[in-house]
């Protein structure tokens, strides 16, 4: 008997969307990972000019940075009409430490495309009431129209944002303590583990649960456990970024070294197959 191959119909997939939640995706590299980060970011704003973007700080976005200001001083795109709203800061660092995530941000992403300046906010670490200053960060956020799209990354114990392990999933927009292995990843950026702050402002599991669209990128092997425990493991507040399992929809992009301990990975890459092949039937002709 003659076999043809199953070609599934795709009436019914959202052009922008993954049928799959929590889509994970597999890469060789981090430079590939970068590429992927930059064309979900530049899909979403070439679909909504005048996006919202959830912005991340820590080494892992940086390449998916430079690939947007490449994109951007190669006319490809623009974020001239988008507010962006950071995850976190540091609490005491003055804002012009090169340290601190507002220097950070003007440094890798911000000064080298068009974001208008006046609608990049980041929350305040040196605030005089800290409670007044979380609550109108949420209400920023909100009357904004929400968070289309949140960029994370993710700490080696599962941290999102600075939510250590043990946050509240439902928590909102507050001051943390950061924890000592948090302290220690950091202190690479600073000359001395001391100078790294003990506190920080951070959005809530919460307040990141509510943006439409999460995008979470994890390079390298000192991510593989985390990795693991949240994608497979049970959703916990001992491992924050778990709670994602809960949103409708996540891509987590990875690359080869941080993906290493998954145990479904062959069925991840089954999934992506199918995805990928709803995408090309979905193309118009002329994209080829
Ligand atoms: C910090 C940030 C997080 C980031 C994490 C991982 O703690 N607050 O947003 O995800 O570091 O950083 P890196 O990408 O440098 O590993």
């Amino acid at each position: 008997m003659r076999r043809t191959q199953y070609v599934p119909t795709t009436d019914w997939l959202p052009l922008d969307k993954s049928p799959f939640l929590m889509r994970v995706v597999i890469l060789t590299d981090a430079a590939q990972v970068a590429r992927r980060a930059a064309d979900v970011i530049c899909q979403c704003v070439n679909k909504k000019p005048d996006a919202v973007l959830g912005l991340a700080t820590g080494g892992t976005p940086l390449g998916a940075y430079r690939e947007l200001a490449e994109r951007f001083s190669r006319g490809q795109i623009s974020f001239s009409h988008c507010t962006s709203f950071n995850l976190d800061e540091y609490v005491g660092l003055p804002v012009s430490h090169p340290e601190s995530y507002r220097s950070f941000m003007d440094r890798h992403l911000f000064s080298l495309t068009d974001f208008a300046s006046d609608r990049c906010f980041l929350p305040d670490g040196n605030a005089a009431d800290f409670e007044q200053a979380c609550l109108e960060y949420e209400r920023g956020i909100a009357e904004a129209g929400g968070i289309d799209l949140q960029l994370l990354g993710i700490g080696s114990d599962g941290h999102i944002a600075f939510n250590e392990p043990g946050s509240s999933l439902s928590s909102r927009t507050r001051l943390k303590a950061l924890t000592q292995q948090t302290r220690e990843d950091n202190a690479r950026f600073f000359s001395s583990i001391e100078e790294v702050p003990e506190l920080a402002v951070t959005m809530g599991i919460g307040t990141i649960l509510d943006a439409k669209q999460v995008l979470l990128l994890a390079t390298g092997s000192g991510k593989a456990s985390a990795v693991r425990a949240f994608i497979e493991g049970p959703v916990t507040s001992q491992v924050p970024a778990s709670a994602l399992q809960l949103h409708p929809h996540v891509t987590v992009l990875l690359d080869e070294a941080a993906a290493a301990w998954l145990v479904r990975r062959p069925y991840y890459d089954h999934v992506e197959s199918i995805q990928r092949r709803l995408e090309q039937a979905t193309k118009a002709p002329s994209e080829g």
